[in-house]
């Protein structure tokens, strides 16, 4: 397994795959890799000749108060990963050779749900810096197939419509969310926890199975299903609420009345860490 700091060696080595008639698939991430990055390339390692592995913390999707600075990095077990999963290559950028100094072309969606609503809502830069960066990595990497988990559902739904808008040519495989045995969802920021506050994080995916049930039992108010989950996670007194929302997982609009293909996504602060999770159910 190589791994490769710039762009001309991925655009070189990817190009020498091509020629030979070999599929690529990328898997994006920003390191820190746990089992929810290994579930993709072992899904990418299955439906590609070569993985391409991306490991970039990138800057440009974080606010000014955000955790770039602190955000987990470990070049050494990050390879020792990928290289057990079988992937191919590891592209570790540093930020000045993805961003020139004078950079100033960003992608930016228009003023939609998609990227206002949920994490939008607090994070206003954040899906600008998403959709530039994995839109660099797509026009350098030229995969066949690129590989995005289900956590980030709403990053999930922003990349396929950007994809189907600026016609990228390549396929999105959106892989369901990985969890810790007792269903915490698996995150390189739940290192962030201290072991009182690791149990106090159970109540996302423990409230979040309140509202699925109540879904399958055939409750269709979304208010209710909302009400229910945000009373489960009053229990929990180091749980501090961002938001609760129910939407259309296309669109990401808020719905009132379940139907379709729907999204129950949370934020909640577990003291100064915020955590992500959800449910997908088509209703
Ligand atoms: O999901 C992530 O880790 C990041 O948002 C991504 C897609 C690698 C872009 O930096």
């Amino acid at each position: 397994m190589q791994i490769v700091k710039t762009v001309e060696e991925v655009r070189a080595q990817v190009k020498a795959w091509k020629k030979e008639g070999l599929s690529v698939g990328l898997v994006p991430t920003m390191g820190y890799l746990h089992e929810g990055h290994k579930s993709l390339i072992d899904r990418a390692v299955k439906e590609n000749d070569r993985v391409v592995v991306s490991d970039f913390v990138n800057p440009t999707q974080f606010g000014p108060n955000e955790d770039l600075a602190t955000y987990p990095r470990d070049l050494d077990r990050d390879a020792k990963l990928c290289e057990e999963a079988g992937a191919d290559l590891i592209f570790n950028p540093e930020p000045e050779n993805m961003y020139a100094k004078d950079a100033c072309t960003y992608i930016t969606m228009e003023d939609v749900s998609l990227t206002k609503n949920l994490c939008g809502k607090t994070r206003p830069i954040h899906f600008r810096g998403v959709c530039t960066v994995v839109g660099k990595l797509f026009l350098i990497v030229a995969p066949d197939r690129a590989y995005f988990g289900q956590k980030d559902a709403q990053q999930l739904a922003v990349i396929k419509r950007m994809v189907r808008d600026l016609n990228f040519d390549v396929e999105i495989v959106g892989c369901p969310i990985i969890r810790e045995e007792d269903g915490l969802a698996k995150s390189s920021r739940n290192t962030y926890l201290s072991a009182e506050e690791r149990q106090a994080a159970l109540i996302l995916s423990k409230s979040l199975n309140k509202g699925r049930k109540l879904v399958e039992a055939g409750e269709r108010d979304a208010k209710t299903v909302i009400k229910a989950i945000e009373d489960e996670i009053a229990t929990e007194p180091m749980a501090k609420i961002d938001y609760v929302q129910i939407v259309n997982f296309d669109n990401i609009e808020d719905i009132d009345t379940l139907t379709g293909n729907i999204l129950c996504a949370m934020a909640v602060y577990i003291g100064k860490t915020r955590l992500i999770d959800n449910f997908i159910m088509e209703v």
